[in-house]
This record gives structure tokens, sequence and C-alpha cells, in this order.
């Protein structure tokens, strides 16, 4: 199997590295190859490239992407993310971006009333349109009669393969048939409108799955004060977006988040869900553990649930050995956090 490599920008590559020695650890007799893709923003500063058609065809030949992180304090803000994460995601038809919210153990959160067990769901959150299409314009930039269009573009097709495919996730053994959309049906009464209708009508499909709703600013209190009540979230780009950082927030931080951007039939790029952090770049105190979840999203995306298993086992070592989950503050190195997940793996 083919992977691609983006380390990226910041402390991309020194997670990056660390996902990857996880890999090689736990991959048993499955072969992988490594193809580097050189993007980010060193690749931009240079040659004023971002992601060039021919390295997105280049994506769309392997089997899976890895992402370590992209942005830096030099480009612009919007470059990087829209010209190149966003690009990619489109590009490669990802509409999925899964993004489970689980709280390992050992670890300390900002929510003392949380017991571990509390903190275990999986948001859905789509990918390929409402905010994020670019739609929308100004108008008499500049002026004092500025009109400044943001358009947030909801298709039926769109809409309808994420609810089903969080269906069908809520459907897997190891989730507890609980769906809940989460949007915003009382304001945004189009988009939201949509949303809900195809929920009700595909759940006709799912009599096992119990559906309910949420809307997202009582989301994020649900997620502090009963995240237990959701298994499954379904929602849109923008307010999954959103609530996912409240969720790692949850899980003990950005640094034990990972995310996978998926296409059920095409090529699917996982990442952590945290930047670059230009602090912590080039001193081994960043936190791993998100890349390495993302390896094994990876694993599992490509039907290797036995390797994933392993990842699972060293990630849930590793945490209980560790001070913290924050970067810098986790008593042990970088490389240390992933040789701690390689003997946790192989136990
Ligand atoms: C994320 C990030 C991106 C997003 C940014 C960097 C474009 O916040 O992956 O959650 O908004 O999707
Ligand atoms: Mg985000």
């Amino acid at each position: 199997m083919k992977i691609g490599v983006i380390r990226g920008d910041g402390t991309g590559p020194e997670v990056v590295a660390e996902g990857l020695k996880v890999l090689d650890a736990v991959k048993g007799d499955a072969a992988f190859e490594l193809v580097e893709f050189d993007l980010g923003a060193e690749r931009y500063l240079r040659t004023g490239d971002v992601l060039p058609d021919e390295e997105l065809d280049g994506l769309r030949e392997m089997d899976a992407v890895f992402l370590g992180a992209v942005g830096d304090p030099r480009v612009k803000p919007g470059i990087l993310e829209r010209d190149l994460l966003l690009k990619a995601r489109f590009g490669l038809d990802q509409y999925v971006n899964l993004r489970p919210v689980v709280r390992y153990p050992g670890v300390e959160t900002l929510v003392p009333s949380h017991s571990e067990d509390d903190v275990n769901f999986v948001v859905v959150r789509e990918n390929s349109e409402g905010l994020y299409t670019g739609a929308g314009g100004f108008h008499r930039k500049g002026t004092q009669y500025e009109v400044a269009v943001q358009e947030s573009i909801n298709t039926r097709h769109g809409v309808e393969r994420i609810v089903r495919y969080a269906f069908e996730l809520a459907m897997r053994p190891d989730r507890r048939r609980k769906l809940t959309l989460v949007h915003k049906t009382n304001v945004l009464t189009f988009a939201g409108d949509l949303y809900q209708r195809v929920v009700d009508e595909v759940s006709a499909e799912y009599p096992d799955v119990e559906t309910d709703y949420v809307h997202v600013d009582a989301a994020c209190i649900y997620f502090l004060d009963w995240p237990a009540r959701f298994d499954v979230i379904v929602t849109d780009n923008m307010f999954g977006d959103i609530i996912t950082d409240l969720g790692a927030m949850i899980q003990g931080g950005m640094g034990i988040a990972a995310g996978g951007n998926i296409n059920p039939e095409g090529v699917s790029m996982f990442e952590p869900i945290g930047g670059t952090a230009p602090d912590h770049t080039g001193k081994g105190t960043i936190n791993p553990l998100a890349a390495i979840g993302a390896v094994e999203m990876l694993l599992r995306q490509l039907g290797q649930a036995e390797a994933a298993a392993r990842v699972d086992r060293g990630i849930r070592s590793a945490t209980k050995q560790m001070t913290s989950m924050r970067a810098g503050e986790m008593g042990m190195s970088t490389a240390e956090v992933g040789d701690l997940v390689v003997e946790g793996a192989a136990s």
C-alpha cells in the first residue's frame, strides 16, 4: 500500500516522524511504501506553489495520505489552509471528516466532573460543502457601503451522503446506535431544514438507530455537562469545525485529537486536528499522540484492523504514563512518547 506523506510545517515533521515510527512497529506483514510530498510553507515560500495539480494527481495515486500540519507565521493566513488543506479535501472528495472524541486512560482534562468513560463519541463532520466552498464575494469593497457575502452551500446529495455515513457508523458493533443531528435549525431554517428532513427520511431505513437533535450552542453545553449523551454526531462543515475543538479539550487537548478526511470510495487523508504549534517547533516538546491516533485511523480505513488495535493499545499504555497531554508538560519528549506507544503496542 502506498502512503502519501505530507510532513508539513512547524511541528508537523516531528509528529509525523513518531507516527511513522509506530506504523513501522505495528505493520506486521503489511507492506507500506511511503511517498513523500514536499508541500507546505517552505515549498510555497521557495517556489510560490501551494498544491499544484500534478501533486494533487499524485495524491490520487495513493492508498491513503498522512498529513502533519500546515501553516506558518510567515505566510498570510488562509493561503495554505485554503489552497492546500481544503484543496486536497475537496479535490479528493473527502466528504467525511471523522473526529473521534475519546478520553484515554489516565488523561486529565479541564472538566473535573467527567469520568473517563463519559467521553466517548464521534463527530461526523460534513467536509465538502457548507460555508467552506468559498461561495460569496464582496461588493463595493473598501467603501462605507461594502457588502461581504459568505454563502453556505448545502446540497441534497451532500447532506444525504454524510447522513448515511453517520447512520452506518452508528450501526457498527463498537457504537451505541444513537445518532444526534447538531445544527441550528431554529435560525438556519433552510440548511437546517434540509439536514433535518434527510435525517428523518434516512432514519426510516435504520429502525435500530435512535435519532435526536441538539442545537449547536446547546451541544457545547452538553460537551461539558453531559457528554455521555452523544454516540455519533452528524453536523455541517462549520459547526463540525468548531465543536471538534471543544471536543479535543474534553479529550485532554489538541495533542491527543486525531481526525480523518475520508472518501469511502477513494483516497482518505489522516491528520492530527491541531496546527503547527510554532512555539514548540524543534524542541521535542510537542505531543505526537494525535498524529499517532491518525495513523490508527489510517490503518483502520485500509482494513488493517489488527495493526490499528495495536496502535490503540500503545496509545492507551502511553497516556497512563504521561503527566499531561499538553505540549511541554508531558513529562517526557516527543520521541519518548512515540517509544512508549511502540512498547505498549507490542505487549
Ligand atoms: C480543521 C482546521 C481547518 C478547518 C482549517 C485549518 C482550514 O481548523 O481541520 O479543523 O477549518 O477545517
Ligand atoms: Mg478546526
